[in-house]
């Protein structure tokens, strides 16, 4: 199949070395977190954060969380060009979705005398709450977008990446507790540009065959 999408998509591969030498240019990172902001979700609800970790310091304090597992992810935080923190409000509410409706008017997508329409999907977030108030499942789910969209930009940026599952979560909330303000962080993202040794990079890409994934009916 030729197909520019798909080229990208067929040259994107999660990163597993980087090159310490080669940073993302501005321009460049201006289109990545753009492109993360934009991200869809579920109403609208944009509950997430995104912490940059991008100087030497911030970066030696997220090296610091590899100390009790997942060593393995560990050189791509210094060797990587950023080391991005997708985070989530796990208690999402009223007050927040405020914030998303003080936007629609700010932006003409809501006229101000309609704003109480605006909140007829309200709703959803108290479907999606539970007892102790807490949105962990929904909201999560939300960041996991962000992350896919991002991917998907870095690819079209020619620009490596690894999305980072293996990270000591609690150390990490607890590392960044004052930037995370609230807010959880449970995947993360590196990106930059691939070392020569980059095993991975020299590996095919394989997926499972279309009739193992999809169904059309
Ligand atoms: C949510 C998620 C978490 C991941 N966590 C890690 C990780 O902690 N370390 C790592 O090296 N790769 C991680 N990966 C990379 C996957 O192993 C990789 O995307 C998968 O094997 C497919 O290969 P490809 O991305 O090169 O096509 C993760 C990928 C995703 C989507």
């Amino acid at each position: 199949m030729s197909n520019s999408i798909i080229d990208d998509l067929l040259w994107r591969k999660a990163c597993k070395k980087y090159d310490p030498t080669r940073k993302v240019s501005e321009e460049d990172l201006a289109v990545l977190f753009e492109a993360m902001r934009l991200s869809a979700s579920s109403i609208n609800s944009q509950p997430w954060k995104f912490i940059v970790l991008d100087s030497p310091e911030a970066k030696e304090r997220m090296n610091k969380t590899f100390s009790r597992m997942h060593e393995y992810n560990k050189p791509h935080v210094l060797e990587s060009s950023q080391f991005i923190l997708f985070a989530y409000n796990p208690q999402y509410n009223r007050e927040n979705y405020d914030k998303v409706v003080d936007q629609y008017i700010e932006d003409g997508r809501v006229k101000a005398e309609k704003r109480d329409d605006a909140y007829r999907v309200y709703p959803f977030v108290e479907f999606n709450t539970d007892e102790t108030g807490s949105t962990v499942p929904w909201t999560r789910a939300q960041t996991y977008i962000a992350l896919g969209n991002a991917l998907h930009t870095l690819a079209r940026l020619k620009i490596d990446s690894t999305p980072i599952e293996g990270i000591d979560s609690e150390l990490v909330n607890e590392e960044f507790k004052k930037e995370l303000d609230g807010y959880r962080c449970d995947v993360a993202l590196a990106i930059g540009y691939h070392h020569e040794d980059d095993y991975n990079s020299m590996l095919p890409k394989s997926r499972l065959k279309m009739e193992d994934v999809l169904v059309r009916i």
